[in-house]
C-alpha cells in the first residue's frame, strides 16, 4: 500500500480530522467533485441530469459509526421518506446503506429492526436495497443481517470486497441464496492477514469472483450481478467474458461513483451495459470522501488547487 494511501486512510478514521476537515471551505469545494450537494434534493437533481443519457442512480446519505440510537432512527426515517418520494416520482433509484448508520455499533438487534423497516419500504414500492460492506470486522454480521432480511424481503443486495481473501466463499454462499452481490475491490486499510496487499492480486482476484457472478447470473433464485468499479480494463474483461458466453450485453451490470470516468459511462451505456452511478449526499461527508483520495492519490491535488481557485 503506498504511503499516502495509508496516510489518507489513516486520516478518515481520525476524530479530530473528520470534526475540522468539512469546515475548511477548499475541502468542501474540492468534495463537490464527488458529490452534488448535501441535501436529498441535491441527489434528485443530479439523477434528473444523468437519466437522459441512459443512467440511472443508486443514492447514499453519508455517515457512518453511528453512536446515538436516536441519529440511527433518524437515518431510518430519512431513507423511509426517500423511498416514498422517489416512488411517487416515478424515479428508479435504489438506496445503498451502511449497517454502522443504522446503529450496528449499538445494538445489532435494533439495527436489523432498521434495516426490515427499509427493505419493507423497499419491497411496498418495488425498489431494491442495497446494503454496503464497511471493515472486515463488520462482513460476518452485514451478511448475518442480510441473509436474515432476505427471508421475508427478496429484493436486496450486499456488497463483497475483492481484497478480502474470503470473499469467493462468501459470494458462491449469495449465488446459492439469490442474494444480490456488488463487487467492490474494497476501500478500507485491512492487515494482509485478511486481505491481498498487491493492487494486481486483489484484480486478479476481482475478475475471477466476477466469472462466477456471470455464471450465477443464469439462475433464476433471484441472484442479481453487479460490478462496482471504474477499472475500465477489468470492465472490458468482463464485458469479453460474458460475451464469449452468450449473455448479452445488458446482461452486465456496472455502478460507478458520480463524478468518476464520466466519459466511460456514457460510451458504456452506448455500448449496452447497464449502468448506475452511486450519488452520495449528507452533512457527515468527510471520511467518504477521504477514501476517494485514498483510491487515487492524485485526486489530492484537486483539493491543493482549489484552495487558489476562484
Ligand atoms: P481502481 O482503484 O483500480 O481504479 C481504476 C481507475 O478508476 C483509476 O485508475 C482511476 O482512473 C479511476 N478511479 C478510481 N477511483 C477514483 C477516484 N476516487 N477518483 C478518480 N478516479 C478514480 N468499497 C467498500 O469497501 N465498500 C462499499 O460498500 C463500496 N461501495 C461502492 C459502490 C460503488 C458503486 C463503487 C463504484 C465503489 C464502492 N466502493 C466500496 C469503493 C471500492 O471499494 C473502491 O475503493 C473504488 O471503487 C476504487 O476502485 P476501482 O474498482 O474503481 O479501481
Amino acid at each position: 500500500m503506498s504511503v499516502m494511501r495509508s496516510v489518507l486512510l489513516a486520516t478518515s478514521e481520525n476524530r479530530w480530522m473528520r470534526e475540522t476537515g468539512p469546515k475548511l471551505w477548499f475541502v468542501k469545494r474540492a468534495a463537490r467533485k464527488f458529490m452534488p450537494g448535501e441535501e436529498f434534493a441535491d441527489m434528485l437533481r443530479a439523477a434528473d441530469e444523468l437519466a437522459p443519457s441512459g443512467i440511472l442512480t443508486v443514492f447514499t446519505r453519508l455517515g457512518e459509526s453511528v453512536t446515538d440510537a436516536g441519529e440511527a432512527t433518524a437515518v431510518r426515517e430519512h431513507y423511509l421518506e426517500a423511498l416514498t418520494q422517489l416512488k411517487a416520482r416515478g424515479m428508479h433509484s435504489e438506496p445503498s446503506i451502511k449497517l454502522t448508520q443504522l446503529g450496528l455499533d449499538i445494538d445489532p438487534e435494533r439495527c436489523f429492526a432498521n434495516l426490515r423497516a427499509l427493505a419493507e419500504r423497499a419491497h411496498a414500492t418495488g425498489n431494491y436495497l442495497w446494503i454496503d460492506m464497511e471493515q472486515s470486522s463488520y462482513v460476518d454480521v452485514t451478511l448475518a443481517l442480510t441473509r436474515r432480511v432476505k427471508t421475508e424481503f427478496p429484493r436486496v443486495g450486499v456488497c463483497l470486497q475483492a481484497y478480502l481473501y474470503r470473499t469467493m466463499d462468501d459470494l458462491k454462499a449469495l449465488v446459492d441464496q439469490g442474494i444480490g452481490v456488488r463487487l467492490v475491490k474494497g476501500a478500507y486499510k485491512e492487515p494482509a492477514s485478511v486481505a491481498f496487499p498487491k493492487k494486481a492480486d486483489v484484480d486478479d482476484n476481482f475478475f475471477k469472483l466476477a466469472v462466477v457472478m456471470l455464471e450465477g447470473r443464469g439462475r433464476t433464485n433471484g441472484f442479481r450481478a453487479v460490478f462496482g468499479t471504474h477499472d475500465l480494463n477489468l470492465v472490458t474483461r468482463i464485458q469479453g467474458h460474458a460475451e464469449r458466453a452468450g449473455l448479452a450485453a445488458r446482461d452486465v451490470e456496472v455502478h460507478m461513483l458520480y463524478g468518476i470516468q464520466r466519459a466511460a459511462q456514457g460510451r458504456l451505456v452506448k455500448e449496452g451495459v447497464r449502468l448506475r452511478v452511486l450519488v452520495a449526499y449528507g452533512a457527515y461527508w468527510f471520511a467518504w470522501y477521504v477514501r476517494r483520495l485514498a483510491e487515487r492519490p492524485a485526486n489530492v491535488w484537486f483539493v491543493v488547487r482549489s484552495m487558489f481557485a476562484r
